[in-house]
């Protein structure tokens, strides 16, 4: 079949027209339509192919188009650029410089993804395919080697690739770490008549999308790592928990799901062996504490998603009270290279403790939002600094949470920390599902732990008091503190509730709420005191206490009273002007506008 394929596939040029989420909301498709459409007009669609695929990663510069063999990547291309790259780059093969990446610092245009800051320490593992195949494509996927660790994994028993899991150390990417090759062995052990494989595809945590790219960008690995599972744990059945405000990678996932069938990779016997399997996808209606694997469970069988209390994991007792194996979609995404390569190759990256790679999705202050990979134990410097490109605006680095609404927040302190799993726990955080925010000078602590808090008390299930009433509770001594009427003793009573809250809860969600809150009150006490006690917020954020006023560097150029929404700042052409607090509704539009820094925010 692969040579088949191969026979097919000589084109002169490819253009890859990047369809992952963000390109496509700056119009990528029509994009695409437009290549295409054109290629077919030229009568050139078998000598240049257009390829759409998954996310390229450098989302911050998307739309995002690249041209192979050349290797050349075009950055915030326009509709109007499509002409220009065809009838310059494709059919006199000239680079176009103008639409080239620039280098912020050193204003070099850089053609080469390999030659980018952005992606020079990444290694794609679990992102290997994306922006590279076609993911609705199932030749693409066969011609980048895919399916062979199913068949390599087929001559093998089932023991052994376990054994090949366990060693590789992988743990799993869905926010805990546990080791996948154990979870595989305790399910593998469990002798029962009927087992399943569930594929963790919930993906609840704000600023998060790295298993919705991996999904749209290269959905056969996730079915193939499936039936790797499935092999080696006895299980004749797959189960997809995919939320249902993923529509695209829903339907990329079925299509997958569909040609793998019609190619013998799922079904009866497949690779002339006496194994079967099968995947269904399982829609969640996208509650957050429907991604915590025993709500996850009952969700799945038409249940109200809520958690119940561990003992039995699911790996004894899970769907219809059968053996399952519920993995994230990430950590399915390593399976078919650890099998082809090994463990030992695995190995070769990241930590001890933490082999391999992670994926993570920058987000936030930092220029180059995204999604990147990197090897386990790259340090918070490297990821923001020089895959990130550094704070936005030139602005100071004040804080990263990461782990989302589960995790913490790092600091100044923490930038020279390799990044694992063990390393983030023992500095007050978590890896969580992957997602980084990037904070400045600007933000204010209390008030990104009440975000945080916000996002979980909404979807708390309700089940347990700790998390239903004492994450509420927390949440309203935040809101106190953020609106200027926060005492000293609020303080303690955060800390002491906080604290009894993650003993109490019965679940991760409500287990982890308050984490948030304590890593900003151990790391940005003096914040937090400035609240209660001076009534300030030293980040300027917190509208109930700041107050603009004009000082004597005004030149009264007018500005600001001819932006003020509520005509509260008066003073004549070439005098100081002055605002009147009483009906200043505190928006900041003249402290942003005053190019004199004639506006102090106090
Ligand atoms: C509130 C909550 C939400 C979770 N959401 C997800 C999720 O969206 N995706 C995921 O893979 N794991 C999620 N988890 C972790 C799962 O319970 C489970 O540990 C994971 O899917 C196991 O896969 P892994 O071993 O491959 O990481 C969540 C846990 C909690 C407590
Ligand atoms: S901790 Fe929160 S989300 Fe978990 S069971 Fe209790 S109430 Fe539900
Ligand atoms: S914009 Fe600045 S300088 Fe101009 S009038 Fe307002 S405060 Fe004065
Ligand atoms: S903060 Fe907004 S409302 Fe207040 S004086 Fe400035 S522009 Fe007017
Ligand atoms: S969506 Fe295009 S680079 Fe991420």
């Amino acid at each position: 079949m692969r040579s088949s394929i191969t026979k097919e596939r000589n084109y002169k040029k490819q253009v890859l027209v990047c369809c992952g989420v963000n390109c496509l909301t700056s119009g990528n498709d029509i994009i695409l339509d437009k290549f295409q459409s054109r290629m077919k007009e030229m009568r050139l669609d078998n000598e240049i192919n257009v390829t759409k695929t998954g996310c390229f990663g450098f989302c911050a510069r998307g739309p995002i188009v690249e041209i192979l063999p050349d290797k050349i990547f075009y950055t915030e291309i326009t509709l109007d650029d499509v002409d220009k790259i065809i009838d310059k780059h494709l059919l006199k093969n000239q680079e176009i410089e103008e639409l080239l990446y620039t280098n912020p610092l050193t204003k070099e245009k850089i053609s080469k993804p390999k030659n980018m800051d952005f992606y020079k320490k990444q290694k794609k593992i679990a992102l290997r395919n994306c922006g590279i195949i076609d993911p609705e494509n199932i030749d693409d996927y066969v011609l980048a080697d895919g399916y062979t660790a199913l068949d390599k994994a087929l001559k093998m028993t089932p023991e052994e690739v376990v054994e090949i899991i366990k060693k590789s150390g992988l743990r799993g990417r869905g926010g805990a770490g546990f080791p996948t090759g154990k979870k595989w062995e305790i399910a593998l052990h469990n002798k029962a008549p009927k087992k399943y494989v569930v594929c963790n595809a919930d993906e609840g945590d704000p600023g998060a999308f790295m298993d919705r790219s991996i999904l749209e960008g290269d959905p056969h690995s996730i079915v193939e790592a499936m039936a790797v599972c499935g092999y080696a744990i006895g299980a004749e059945y797959g189960l997809v928990y995919i939320r249902a405000e993923y529509p695209n990678a829903m339907k990329i996932l079925a299509k997958a799901i569909k040609d793998a069938k019609n190619h013998g990779f799922l079904g009866k016997n497949i690779y002339n062996t006496n194994f079967n399997f099968d995947i269904q996808l399982k829609y969640g209606a996208g509650a957050f504490v429907c991604g915590e694997e025993t709500a996850l469970i009952r969700s799945m069988q038409g249940k109200r998603g809520e958690p119940v209390n561990k003992p039995p994991f699911p790996a004894e007792r899970g769907y219809k009270n059968s053996p399952t194996n519920v993995n994230n979609v990430e950590t399915l995404a390593n399976i078919p290279v650890i099998i082809k390569k090994g463990a030992e190759w695995f190995r070769s990256f990241g930590t001890e403790n933490s082999p391999g790679t992670k994926v993570f999705a920058l987000a936030g202050k930092i220029n180059n939002t995204g999604l990147i990979e990197v090897p386990m134990g790259t340090t918070l410097r490297e990821i923001i600094y020089e895959i990130g490109g550094g704070i936005k605006n030139g602005k100071k680095f004040k804080a990263v949470q990461t782990g989302g609404p589960s995790g913490g927040c790092l600091t100044m302190d923490d930038l020279d920390t390799p990044i694992d799993f063990d390393n983030l726990v023992a500095k007050g955080s978590m890896m969580g599902s992957g997602g980084m925010i990037i904070m400045d000078e600007d933000n204010c602590m209390p008030a990104v732990a009440k975000f945080y808090l916000d996002f979980t008390v909404d979807e708390s299930c309700g089940k347990c008091t700790p998390c239903r009433i004492g994450n509420k509770r927390l949440l309203e001594i935040l809101k106190r503190i953020t609106d200027g009427e926060g005492t000293e003793d609020d303080l303690d009573t955060l800390k002491e509730l906080s604290l009894i809250i993650k003993d109490s809860a019965l679940c991760g969600l409500g287990q982890t709420a308050p984490n948030p809150v304590l890593s900003t009150l151990e790391k940005f006490w003096d914040e937090y005191v400035a609240h209660v006690r001076d009534k300030k917020c030293p980040s300027g954020q917190c509208k109930a206490l700041i107050k603009y006023v004009i000082n004597n560097k005004c030149i009264g150029c007018t500005l600001c009273a001819r932006i003020c929404p509520e005509s509260c700042i008066t003073g004549s052409p070439k005098q100081r002007h002055y605002i009147d607090a009483e009906k200043c509704i505190k928006c900041g539009s003249c402290y942003e506008a005053c190019k004199f820094h004639a506006i102090n925010r106090d």
